[in-house]
């Protein structure tokens, strides 16, 4: 029988994830089937369930669902516990493991594809929602100087700030600040975790920000952002974050499968 995948979100139709894996099974010689799927929104649980004793082995989550897939998950990766969602789920025996991939993605993103080194670079992340949750411990594991989180809402930026702080380790290399306390600041790489693409909202940064030579990089995927065109502006390299849904689709495909797909085609044909 063949090994059957699927995103599950609400809404999920607008998902790329299916092509995805589609060329990377294609790609690997990987005998498998990944669909789509529609979860109501108070019935997380019971697709998953359903999806896993229809023999299922694996899923993807995407919004709403990657704080629940955490709740669900019997066993989490450390980088599911860093982040406290779940975008990929295993399923193994009486096992549901939980990951996620979403900062790998980006860190690979940003490292293979953009040729962008984060060691000792200062980091300016954009957002305090689970997007930038997602990726602030894999960005602090390459060892940045430092980054600064900013958010409309200070407290939650603050927040992801105190958690970094109760790790010895890592301490002191996040502060989190308003948009209007980075005039006079400038960054080696914005990334741009806010959702305010999705309604066209330009954000307050302050002009500037971009040190010579900067990467500006949008975590959405599909348009040009008031984020982006402001980057631009500014004289910044701009990149948006087709790579990163890329790869951490590779990431999970990984996980499941073993096997590591070649991302580069697969980004080309999305691009097209
Ligand atoms: P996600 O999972 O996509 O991160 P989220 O948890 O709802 O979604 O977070 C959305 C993020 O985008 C938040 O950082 C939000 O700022 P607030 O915490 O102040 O709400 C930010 N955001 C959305 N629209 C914005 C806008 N127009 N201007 C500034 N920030 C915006």
């Amino acid at each position: 029988m063949t090994d059957r995948y699927a995103v599950v979100g609400n809404p999920v139709g607008h998902s790329k994830s299916p092509a995805i894996h589609a060329e990377f099974a294609l790609q690997t010689g990987q005998k498998l089937e990944y669909g789509s799927l529609l979860a109501p929104l108070d019935g997380f649980r019971e697709t998953v369930l359903r999806f896993r004793d229809e023999d299922g082995q694996g899923l993807n989550v995407t919004v709403p669902f990657k704080t629940d897939a955490f709740a669900l998950a019997t066993t989490l990766t450390s980088r599911a516990r860093d982040a406290e969602a779940v975008n990929t789920l295993k399923f193994d025996h009486d096992r549901i493991i939980g990951d996620n991939t979403d900062g790998a993605g980006l860190i690979r993103d940003l490292i293979h594809n953009l040729g962008f080194t984060l060691e000792r670079k200062r980091i300016l992340l954009v957002g305090a929602g689970g997007a930038a949750q997602g990726v602030l411990f894999p960005l602090l594991h390459q060892e940045p100087a430092l980054i600064v989180v900013a958010n409309r809402t200070l407290d939650r930026a603050r927040e992801m700030q105190a958690k970094v702080e109760k790790r010895d380790v890592l301490e002191r290399t996040v502060q989190a600040q308003t948009f209007e306390s980075l005039a006079g600041l400038s960054f080696d790489l914005v990334i741009n975790a806010t959702s305010a693409g999705l309604t066209d909202s330009a954000l307050p940064i302050p002009r500037g920000v971009f040190a010579a030579d900067a990467l500006a990089y949008e975590m959405m995927y599909g348009r040009d952002t008031p984020f982006m065109r402001f980057a631009r502006e500014e004289g910044a390299q701009v990149a948006d974050g087709l790579g990163m849904l890329v790869e951490q689709a590779a990431e999970s495909f990984y996980l499941w499968r073993d096997v590591r797909p070649d991302t580069r085609p697969v980004i080309e044909k999305l691009r097209q």
